[in-house]
């Protein structure tokens, strides 16, 4: 990497930010496509968000992606939000133009964006989904169902009232009346007549225990996906995958969600390939 006086600056905020695999994914782009740019990690503790994110814009940085635990607070530092992030109720990628702050969550693209690239053949139109889980990332994958038009939308969650809440929520979008709560553990009564299921809860993550889910009433048509990455084939995909269902891993959902950003920020649409895929694995 050469850097000039003209490089071009992005970076991600999270406390910490020594796991994310942003800088990795973000540099080798720029390596890739001969970009005088640098992307780089920036710890921020909570209490410092707002003034590093002010900081950032006049550092003349054309952005950032947001992590955990800042993507509620980025909501609040931004003069205008998209449509998903003000559904999803987070922030994970800002843009500095013309000393205005905007915000978007790219999650509910990058989780489409996978099951597309990952299962041509699926279509969300056709038959219900089932998400697995109601923590913020379930609550993009429903914001991406209700846009790509799942007919129904069924969510369970082991601590139910989360669920409920997470519903409500969303129940005033457009697609909001398809979201319906059905109980954690009623596998037949939820994964009959399922086109998708979704795990988005944690387990199945190394050190967490697998996703303990009785498939036996799942269509064998259905697409079943784990936004889990690591491992990137959980106990839930290799059992999908044995009895016959399309299966596609979590890992495309974190690279399709980098593309928009990317592109905001240094001006080129970035591939997700095979390449990719394994230089972000290996890291
Ligand atoms: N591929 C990607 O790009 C991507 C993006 C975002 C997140 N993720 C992954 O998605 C997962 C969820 O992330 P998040 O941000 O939504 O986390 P979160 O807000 O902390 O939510 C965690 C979810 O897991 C459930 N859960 C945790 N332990 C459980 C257990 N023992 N039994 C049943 N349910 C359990 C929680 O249920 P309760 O409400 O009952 O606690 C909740 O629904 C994580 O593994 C994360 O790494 C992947």
């Amino acid at each position: 990497m050469i850097l000039t006086g003209r490089s071009r600056l992005a970076g991600v905020l999270g406390w910490p930010v020594g796991h994310s695999r942003s800088p990795r994914l973000h540099n080798h782009w720029l390596e890739r496509y001969g970009i005088d740019g640098a992307y780089v990690p920036l710890p921020v503790r909570p209490e410092s968000f707002a003034s590093a994110v002010t900081a950032l814009a006049n550092l003349s940085f054309l952005g950032a992606n947001v992590t955990v635990p800042h993507k509620e607070a980025a909501l609040r530092v931004c003069d205008e939000v998209t449509s998903s992030a003000r559904r999803i109720g987070a922030v994970n990628t800002l843009f500095f133009h013309d000393e205005r702050i905007l915000g978007d969550n790219t999650d509910a693209y990058g989780f489409i964006q996978n099951l597309f690239e990952g299962c041509p053949k699926w279509k969300a139109t056709s038959g219900p989904a089932v998400i697995l889980g109601a923590g913020g990332a379930a609550r993009a994958l429903c914001v991406a169902l209700m846009d790509a038009g799942a007919p129904e939308i069924l969510i369970a969650n082991r601590t139910r009232t989360r669920a409920e809440k997470l519903a409500d929520s969303l129940s005033q979008d457009s697609g909001g009346e398809r979201l319906r709560i059905v109980e954690w553990g009623h596998w037949s009564d939820m994964l009959s007549g399922a086109n998708l299921l979704v795990n988005a809860t944690s387990l199945g993550m190394s050190g967490q225990p697998p996703l303990d889910i009785d498939l036996s009433a799942l269509p064998g048509t259905a697409l079943v996906n784990d936004i889990v990455y690591a491992p990137l084939e959980t106990d839930l995909l290799l059992r999908a995958r044995e009895r016959g269902n399309w299966v596609v891993d979590g890992l495309g959902m974190l690279l399709h969600q980098a593309v928009p950003g990317f592109t905001g920020w240094f001006e080129r649409t970035p591939e997700v390939d095979e390449e990719l895929r394994h230089f972000v694995l290996e890291g």
